[in-house]
């Protein structure tokens, strides 16, 4: 994968205060917006947690679709139910709509193109590709998170970019941002 590196990093104006292995990231969102003219209208993120880049996600596009079980999972925890939680922390933001669904039962659904996709799901190759393998085919511009402390989540990275015949970027800090556009 080709290193990405930013032109300019900025820091979004509306932030979450919250812990996660994702902070970072949000300095280079609008460079990667910039420099593959991605439009600003519908984003959608798959993995959501506690909301921290959904909200950086809400400065960029009208509207963000948040995808989460909202429970955790092997890697990040099972932390237990979320939902609520993490819905009214995110009340004020009002272009971000939660959704309590497993991925596998959404992209069943969903036929709606997105500008943006975000995928940070559990870290598996299974789960990564599958769910990649539709935002890559749903969106102009994807991203998926641990491309550095995910191995299994490189490869998927790798291997979408050569299924849908797209470009495939690396970010090697905050544990790795994949971008394939
Ligand atoms: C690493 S966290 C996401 C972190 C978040 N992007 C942030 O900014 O902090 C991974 C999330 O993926 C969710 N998840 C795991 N498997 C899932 C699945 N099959 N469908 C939907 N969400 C899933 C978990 O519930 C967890 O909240």
């Amino acid at each position: 994968m080709k290193t990405y590196v930013p032109n300019r990093k900025r820091q979004p104006e509306k932030m979450l205060d919250v812990v996660t292995a994702w902070a970072g990231l949000e300095q280079i969102i609008e460079d990667i917006m910039e420099r593959f003219d991605i439009g600003r209208d519908q984003c959608i993120e798959f993995g959501v947690e506690f909301g921290y880049s959904s909200v950086v996600f809400s400065n960029y596009f009208k509207k963000v679709t948040g995808v989460d079980i909202f429970i955790g999972d092997e890697h990040t925890d099972f932390k237990g139910d979320h939902y609520e939680k993490t819905k009214a922390s995110l009340a004020k933001y009002e272009n971000i709509e939660l959704i309590k669904s497993d991925y596998r039962d959404w992209i069943k659904e969903d036929k709606n193109l997105y500008d943006f996709s975000h995928v940070d799901i559990v870290h598996n190759y299974k789960e990564t590709y599958e769910c990649g393998f539709w935002a890559a085919q749903h969106s102009t511009c994807t991203v998926f998170h641990d491309t550095e402390s995910f191995p299994e989540v490189r490869r998927a990275v790798i291997d979408i970019a050569k299924a849908t015949g797209k470009k495939v970027y690396n970010y090697p800090y905050h544990n790795g941002l994949g971008i394939i556009v």
